[in-house]
Formats: C-alpha cells, structure tokens, sequence
C-alpha cells in the first residue's frame, strides 16, 4: 500500500444549512416516550477543520476540532466508520458483528490530496473532506453513491447525558430504500421516518411504528447502484428517508457512538449478502423445523395435545412441530409444567415423538418471584436479574404477575440460562419459542429506562441494552438447547431481536390479525426481514387475532409454503385455527399445499444451506432479483424463494386471476408448464387451489415424495425436475442427514447442475458433485420440462436411454449408482 501526496484538489459535498428534525430522548423513568423535539431548539456540534491524521492497522483515524472519524477497509466494498466526539472513541464492542467473520486481505490505498483524503479500494473511493470531514463514496465509475448532506453532528443529551449522534446525507435523485427488519407498510421505505425500539405491538397495523424488531440496516439504490448502511448502535434510533426533507436521508441514535458500515453492491441482492456475511449466518436447523408446525395459544391439556396429534395424522396432513404456549407451565413458571394439565410430559413429548410430532415449547424472560421456585431462588443467589439504578432488583408484571428479569447481556446470565434448559431437553423438548423478549412488561410496557446492564462488561441502562436484549435471550436459549442436545440440532424462534440475531434464531412477526390487508403485511415483513438478514422467517397462518374465513386461511397458507418458517398460530380467544376448522373444500386445498410444501423440501433445505453458506436471502424481492429494472422498485407481492422459484400470493378476497410480474428470463408456469417470457406483466389464474408459481427455465427443482412428517420413511426415489434452459442455469441440491452435526465434519454432498441450452432442441445438463454423503434413495426419476416433442436422443453418460423415457410424462428413472455428470437431450 503506498501513501502519496497529490496536488489535485478535489470537490466535495455540498450540504443545506436547514435544521432538521433530531430525536431528543424525553423519556422520564417511568419509560414513557413523551417526543421528538426539533433539533433547533438543540445546539448541533460538529467534527470541525481536519487536524492531524494517523493509521492503525487498515484504519485511518482523522483528528477535527470537534471530533474524529475512523474510517476502516474491511473488504473492498466495506467501509466502517466510527465517530469520537472530542477526539476519542469508545470501545469498539459489537454485539451484531459475527465474531467468525474474518475478512480476507483487503489492498486500498489512502492519499492526500489537497482539500481532501481519499482511501481508495478496488471498487470503491471515499472521500473524506478537510474541511469539514464530511464523507463522499463514489465507485471506480465515479457514481456518487453515497454523499454527506450535513454528515455527521451530534447534540447534547440534556435529559441523560451522553450525545445524540446523527448522520445526514444527500437523498439523490430517484433513490429507493429496503430493509430495515420487520417494518410494515410499503417495501420502499421512501418517504417515511421510521424508529427502533422494540416494541410489544400486539394486533399492530400497517401504520403502526415502532414493532418488535430492531435492525438497523437498510440498502439504498439510485443510478443503477445500490448500496447499504448498518449503523450498529443498540440505543434508540431512527430513520427518515426523506420524509422531513425530500433531499435527505438521515438515522440517528439517542446516545452510544456513531458506527456505521457502508456496503457496496453494485447488485442490492449483493448488499444483503455481504451484509449477512458481516452480521452471521445461521447453522443449518433440523430439517424438520422447515415442516409444518400447528400452534395455538395454548394446546392443554395432554389430551387435546395427543388429539390434535391424532386429528392431523387420520387426516394425512403433513405436520411436524406442535407448539406450547404459556399453559403448560405451572402459574406461567417458566421452565416448570403444570402437571394437572401435563402429568407425564417426558411420555407425552415421547408417544407424539413416536407418531413424527416435535414438540417445542415456549419459554418468556419474566421469571416469577416466588420464593422456593428453584429458577427464581437460583437467578437470585447468582445476582443474575436486572436491578434499578440503585440496586433494587427490577420488578415488573408479566403473565405470572411480578417478575424479575435476566440480564441477557452478562454472559455470565446467558451461560446460567442455558444450564436451565437440561430439564425440558431430558423431557424430549426440540425447540424453543422465545417471546415478550422486548422486553415487554405490563406496566410500562417496557422496563424503565434505569435499568442498569452489564452489557459484557460495558455497564449501561436500559436505554441501551433495550434494542438486543432480545437477540441475547435468544443466543443464551440456542447455545443451552445446543449445549444438552448435543449431536441434535437446536431450534429457537424469537419475537424480538437486533442485528445478527439469524446467528440463533428464527423469527415470527409477532402479534398480527386475521384480515387480507394483513396477509399482504407479513409478506413484506417476511421479504423485508430476510433482505436484513433474517432469512428464518414466518409469520402467524391466518392471523393471531381474530378468525379468518375459509379462503382468507387457505390463501395465506399457500403464500406462507414459501416462507422458510411456516407456522399456523392463533391466539385461542376467536376459534381455532387448525387446517379442519375450514370447510372441507378448503381442508382440502390446504392439505394439497401443505403436502407440496414437504415434496418441495430438497429445495428448500438447499436454498437454507445456500443462504448459511454464502449469505444470500432466502426471499428475495423482485429488485433483488432484477435490480436495473425499473418496474421491480415498487413492486411488492412477488417474491422468489431461493434461485428458481417466483411466487405471488393472491391477497384479495375472490380472485380468479391476478398480475404479476416476471423478472427478465424465462419462467414455467409450475401448474400448465407453459412458457412465459419474463420482464413483463402477466395475468394468471387463480383458482382457490392454485396461486401463482413459476420456475425459471433452465432451473432443477429437486423434490421428494410428499410425507406425513420429515422422515416418517425412507426415501426411495428423489425427483429431479429439469426444466428446459435459455441461457446457462446452475442450481444446486444440498444433502445431509437432516438432522445432527456431522455435517459440520463434511458428511453432506452438494449436487451442482450446470444447464445450458446448445441449439436447436439440444439441451445439456452437466452435474457435479462435491461430498459422498449417502442418500436412502436408490433411484432418480428425471422429469423433463419443456420438452414440446419427443426427443431423439437422451444420451446419460454417453449411453443412449431415449427408449426409457415415459413419453406422456417425459419421466426417466435412474439408478442413483449412475453417478451421471452429462445428459445431452437432442
Ligand atoms: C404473545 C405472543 C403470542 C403468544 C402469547 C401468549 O402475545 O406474541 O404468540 O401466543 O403471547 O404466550
């Protein structure tokens, strides 16, 4: 790396004077939030004049007047900035950075020039000026992407001390906005301010702001670039995408130290992937936990457990997982069972486990102060609650009345916690479901802002620890489940969480209702939430509030087969909501989409692996997939699972038909087969038993016979659709033993397809095959799409096979021994 001195001057940024709106924390201890006032009535400080500059490592660290910036190379397209008011910084402790991220070498070079430094990467140039130490990231192109208006200032926290740090920067021309977790209302967050403080929004709307999640990343994309910013900062925090001023884009947070990442595409399906890669992949679940899960609030007792076991099995409705809500405890004791209700639950959990059921149960951080209850005597003698700034133990009211809670943010707690999951794991428990982790209260509806926090070993009060506590419930829930269930995989699904927090956790959204405004809203959560890195994703079948019809329910059990977590939940006060509830022309519908849910399971499991090993969402919305074409920015319903797969959900009542769109290639309609050319709008039927499915040309879909429950038999034959390419299509099936760890020690194989069309009615596919994990199934039946005639020739490894080809159906059946690397279809 060479340093130079250039001559050249260089033009920076210019910004508005305009006040902006800030957001001044006046919450009293209570934990009221009484308002944001306006930043002019606050006095905005600034970094200054650059005065002297130093390198650490591949940081840059230049000194203003008033504050410095840090800028560090952590990949070509990864830039992390850091602020210190008066010249220092604070400790650099991340809870969302995955500590295994470990960056390859990256070069770059940083240069002075005459008005400015510049640090430049192999795609990137930043400019910070000396001015002012504002900031201006363009790539090698010279596109401006990414322009301090302002740029960083910062006030005076009057009411906690600290500082308010904010960041402005230039909404430029056209931009658009994604991400930002689990946020409801349109997927293009432009136009609107939005806030992060989780939140037990129970029945939220489309307008409601904040909710449960907090993760502060989102991608920008303007002139055919997009890009993305994650301000890792766990207070209180907001984002305005040009909703106070239309030409600025701001976030800010009510104390901490401005820390931003600043990530570069160019493809915004590339930001969400380098994103993951910085904040954490998930180890692969058990696959039975991508099933079918029924849930209800709450299923007790056994009895109604082992029928609801019973109804599903005489019905042959796929289910995997039942749910246990807060009843089985006993007095909502967590980690405790009501034994009137559940006098034996190790033999209960047994016999479902025997009929294919898992069983996961429900565990809240409200810990019942009750004196002789061993949790609460073991979490007071280990000091482990939250106290009050002056020592008193925090005691709030959750569903066992007043409580006392963990301080997730001591590992000390998360490692005590985990120990408390030996008894439901030796009851045979599978998973866990981790809820009111807001922390939600029912007083305040949150703690009180002096709640003091060890935050591993950076003392703080709640308005700091508040945003992750969530996330750190969950990583001490995962790591003790993992702890007792050692060669079985753990699964954890949170309610709340910050970034990072895919590392444990799935994720539902939380508290919705049964209406079709709502299907719609959990289907832009669910993309929104895995275009934020949280790909282990679903929300409650049919809604948790209220009854929905017949058709409402099926339409939202078909749009959810696509969602990586796919649970029916019902809050128990407005009907049940199990699939037979339905009248049996829907029951039936249901139990086909269900059923095609487990038959598309090779591919799921696949895209999970694809996403825990390289990052990329499982959803992906249409700019993801089509990020230059400007009918994707706003187009919202149409999401793809994985490589091959677009779906669009029917979200209105009576349709039978709705548009669509389809993204540049080619696309078979998953029903008809018939062809459609994409980059344009499209009407498709929509009957009640289908909805909108399409798979890309060229794509092969891996799918396995449909089954009561993963593993209720051995596999003997695996589906491989191939579908005729256009252009060259690579797909990839993934395979282990489903369930266990030795998949981290390589017993697992990855079949990788390269399809390529090569002329006129020829068609090759080449596989390879990395691994030699051995699969129970001993044949292949390869399914040929596309194909309009016979073919001539079908020629597997060099052998002709065109006289085994079923021709009405264009089936073929292959030993799996035929390792075949080459099928040439002429
Ligand atoms: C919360 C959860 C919901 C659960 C209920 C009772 O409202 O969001 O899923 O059923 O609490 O535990």
């Amino acid at each position: 790396m060479e340093e130079v001195y250039l001559s050249k001057t260089h033009s920076i940024m210019e910004g508005t004077t305009e006040d902006i709106k800030t957001g001044i924390d006046n919450q009293d201890f209570s934990g009221n939030y009484i308002e944001n006032f306006k930043g002019k009535d606050a006095e905005e400080f600034f970094p200054g004049r650059y005065v002297s500059w130093e390198k650490n490592n591949n940081s840059f660290v230049i000194h203003g007047q008033g504050a410095a910036i840090e800028a560090t190379v952590i990949h070509s397209d990864i830039i992390k900035f850091r602020f210190g008011n008066d010249g220092y910084f604070e400790d650099d402790f991340s809870y969302a950075i995955d500590p295994e991220f470990a960056p390859a070498p990256v070069e770059y070079k940083f240069e002075e020039l005459k008005a400015s430094f510049v640090i430049k990467t192999a795609t990137l140039r930043c400019y910070i000026n000396k001015e002012n130490l504002t900031t201006k990231i363009t790539n090698n192109e010279g596109t401006v992407i990414f322009q301090d208006e302002k740029g960083y200032h910062w006030q005076d926290h009057k009411f906690h001390g600290g500082t308010i740090n904010i960041c402005t920067k230039v909404l430029q021309k056209g931009e658009k906005f994604y991400g930002l977790g689990d946020k409801t209302g349109n997927l293009n967050l432009i136009g609107t301010k939005r806030e992060l403080w989780g939140t037990d929004c129970y029945g939220y709307g489309n307008d409601t702001d904040p909710v449960y999640k907090n993760i502060p990343f989102y991608m920008g994309q303007h002139s055919h670039v997009g890009y993305g910013l994650f301000m890792d900062n766990t207070f209180r925090s907001f984002f305005d995408f040009g909703r106070e001023r239309s030409n600025v884009c701001s976030f800010w947070a009510q104390g901490g130290e401005m820390r931003y990442y600043f990530i570069y595409g160019p493809k915004l399906v590339d930001v969400a992937k380098k994103y993951t890669m910085l904040t954490g992949t998930p180890k692969l679940p058990p696959k039975w936990a991508l099933g079918y899960h029924q849930s209800k609030w709450s299923y007790y007792p056994e009895s109604v457990v082992r029928k609801l076991g019973e109804e599903f099995r005489s019905r042959k409705i796929p289910c995997d997982v039942i749910h246990l809500d807060i009843d089985y405890m006993d007095g909502f004791r967590c980690f405790t069972w009501d034994k009137k209700k559940f006098p034996k639950p190790e033999k209960m959990i047994a016999d479902m486990k025997k009929d294919g059921f898992k069983t996961v149960v429900i565990i809240d951080p409200g810990i019942k102060i009750d004196k002789g209850y061993k949790v609460y005597d073991q979490g007071r003698k280990g000091n482990h609650f939250c106290t009050r700034q002056d020592g008193a133990l925090l005691k709030a009211s959750v569903w066992p009345g007043a409580c006392h809670f963990p301080d997730f943010t001591r590992k000390r707690t998360r490692k005590w916690w985990g120990t408390l999951f030996e008894g439901l794991v030796a009851d045979g428990v599978d998973g866990v479901w981790n809820d009111m982790n807001e922390p939600a209260t029912f007083e305040d509806g949150t703690f009180p802002n002096d709640v003091r926090f060890d935050y591993d070993g950076h003392p703080c009060s709640h308005r700091k620890a508040h945003n992750v506590y969530g996330s750190l419930m969950a990583q001490s829930t995962c790591e003790g489940q993992q702890k007792y269930l050692r060669n079985k995989r753990a699964f954890t699904i949170t309610r709340s969480a910050y970034a990072g927090v895919q590392r444990y956790a799935s994720v539902w959204t939380g508290d919705n209702s049964a209406s079709w405004e709502q299907l719609k809203i959990a289907n832009i959560q669910c993309q929104r939430l895995s275009a934020s890195g949280v790909s282990f994703v679903g929300s409650d079948v049919g809604g948790f509030i209220g009854s929905p019809n017949g058709e409402l329910y099926t339409r939202w059990i078909q749009m959810a087969v696509f969602h990586p977590f796919f649970r029916t939940h019902s809050s128990g006060d407005h009907g049940d909501k199990e699939p037979w509830v339905f009248d049996q022309k829907y029951l039936e519908i249901v139990k086909e989409f269900i059923e095609l849910r487990y038959r598309l399971l090779p591919y799921i499991y696949s895209t999970f692996w694809q996403h825990s090993t390289t990052g990329i969402p499982m959803l992906r919305s249409l700019h993801m997939e089509a990020h230059v074409d400007p009918e994707t920015f706003f187009r919202e319903e149409e999401f793809m699972l994985g490589d091959h797969i677009i779906v669009c959900p029917v979200s209105e009542e009576g349709k039978d038909s709705r548009l669509m769109y389809l993204p540049k290639s080619h696309w078979y309609n998953y029903w008809t087969d018939k062809l459609e050319e994409g980059q344009r709008e499209i009407k498709v039927a929509t009957p009640l038993n289908q909805m909108p499915i399409f798979v890309r040309a060229g794509a092969v879909i891996p799918m396995q016979p449909t089954m009561q429950y993963v593993g209720e038999f051995k596999i003997q034959e695996l589906t491989l659709n191939f579908y005729k390419p256009f252009v060259e299509t690579i797909s990839q099936l993934y395979e282990d033993a489903g369930d266990g760890l030795d998949y981290l020690d390589g017993d697992c194989s990855t079949k990788t397809f390269t399809s390529t069309p090569s002329g006129l009615n020829k068609w090759k596919i080449i596989q390879h095959i990395e691994g030699d994990f051995k699969t129970e199934y001993k044949k292949y039946q390869l399914r040929f799409h596309g194909l309009e005639n016979k073919p001539g020739s079908i020629m597997i490894d060099g052998v002709e096979r065109i006289q085994d080809l079923k021709t009405e159906e264009h089936v073929l059946t292959l030993k799996t021994e035929t390792k075949f690397t080459e099928i040439l279809i002429n």
